[in-house]
């Protein structure tokens, strides 16, 4: 068995409105991965042109990401933060997945058709191949684990068939020139914990998104003091008072939200958390929720305000990123050419 180094990859797109659903489920999971893993944080900006892209504020976007990186916690030094764009060889990449994965797996993908909406004729092609854009962002890397949200479970499933059929199709060049029984690893999810899915805390039934248009919807990484408390006191709940055991979120989707946001902020369990507040009322609840968020954000945001205070410092950052990620995946794409059997004199 081909053994590959232990190795993260994961991103998150430019496309502004950073919210908690993105820190909890995916930004702050990142951290404590450095210790143990080799990393490379993504800011994905191909990605973010695959709809509405807005030239006016790409930029700017990108800059919050990475700084948003940088303020949890995530060291340049020791490992990657670049922009996608940078890395040529993520573009080339997929269009080799384009003629690796099928139009029937493409078809499956439940975010294409949330995104597409009834207006399917009129989507990019690019929103269409996007997940083939993901899969190989993460292959370019050889990553063997991808720490992301709920919702990008079913990508992170069509980057391992994309990976096996390859390693299936090709295996007679890939033993041919000396890489073993499997070129690709078989990439596993990290889907773990609390907040794998914050819900908006205008509608409990649906995800907490940088495009809905709401603003109360969520809360953003941008948000003060004030702006949360706001947010928390708007907040859509039902008229009973918090339920004693987990079972009683049966039918209640915004006390399972908002008591989720609390565990994943406290770092208890909902049980736990259900201990403290269950039988009392949501008035109660929201302003213990105000008293913990305010905090717990506001160190972050300050620190994401600093970094993007100083533009070429992030700049830099970013620069010396995507040439550590250029020189990983420039040897990927060679290997690839090869196995495919082209030339590269
Ligand atoms: P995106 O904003 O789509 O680029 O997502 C960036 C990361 O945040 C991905 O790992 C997503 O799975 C995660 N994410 C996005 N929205 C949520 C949410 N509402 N709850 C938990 N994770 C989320
Ligand atoms: N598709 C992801 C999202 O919308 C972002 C993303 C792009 C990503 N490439 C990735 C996540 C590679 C993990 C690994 O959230």
């Amino acid at each position: 068995m081909t053994k590959f180094t232990p190795r993260v990859f994961s991103g998150v797109q430019p496309t502004g409105n950073l919210h908690l659903g993105n820190y909890l489920g995916a930004i702050k999971k990142f951290v404590p991965l450095q210790e143990n893993y080799e990393c490379l944080y993504c800011v994905v900006d191909l990605h973010a042109i695959t709809a509405n892209p807005n030239p006016e504020i790409l930029g700017q976007n990108t800059r919050e990401v990475a700084a948003a990186y940088l303020a949890a916690g995530i060291d340049p030094k020791n490992h990657i933060i670049f922009n996608q764009s940078s890395v040529p060889q993520h573009a080339e990449l997929a269009w080799f997945f384009n003629c690796v994965a099928r139009m029937g797996w493409l078809n499956r993908m439940t975010q294409f058709k949330e995104k597409a909406g009834k207006n399917k004729e009129n989507a990019s092609v690019g929103l269409y191949s996007y997940p083939n854009l993901m899969a190989a962002d993460i292959l370019l890397y050889k990553a063997t684990h991808v720490p992301v949200g709920d919702d990008q479970k079913q990508h992170l499933e069509l980057t391992r068939d994309i990976a096996q059929k390859f390693n299936i199709d090709f295996i007679k060049t890939i033993e041919e020139n000396g890489f073993g029984d499997q070129y690709f690893p078989l990439p596993e999810p990290i889907i773990a914990g609390t907040a794998t899915r914050v819900m908006s805390l205008r509608d409990g039934s649906k995800k907490m998104s940088k495009s809905d248009p709401s603003d109360y919807s969520r809360i953003t990484m941008t948000d003060d003091a004030d702006a949360i408390a706001l947010k928390i006191r708007k907040a859509k709940t039902d008229p009973e008072p918090l339920p004693e055991t987990i079972e009683g979120f049966e039918g209640r989707p915004e006390a399972k939200n908002l008591v989720g946001i609390y565990s994943a902020l406290s770092g208890k369990s909902d049980a736990e958390v259900l201990g403290e507040f269950g039988g009392e009322t949501f008035a109660t609840f929201k302003k213990a929720l105000t008293d913990l968020a305010v905090p717990t954000l506001e160190p972050i945001t300050k620190k994401m305000q600093g970094f993007m205070d100083d533009q070429a410092q992030i700049d830099q950052i970013l620069k010396e990123g995507g040439e550590k990620a250029r020189a990983i995946a420039e040897e990927t794409m060679k290997e690839v050419k090869t196995i495919f059997g082209m030339l590269h004199p």
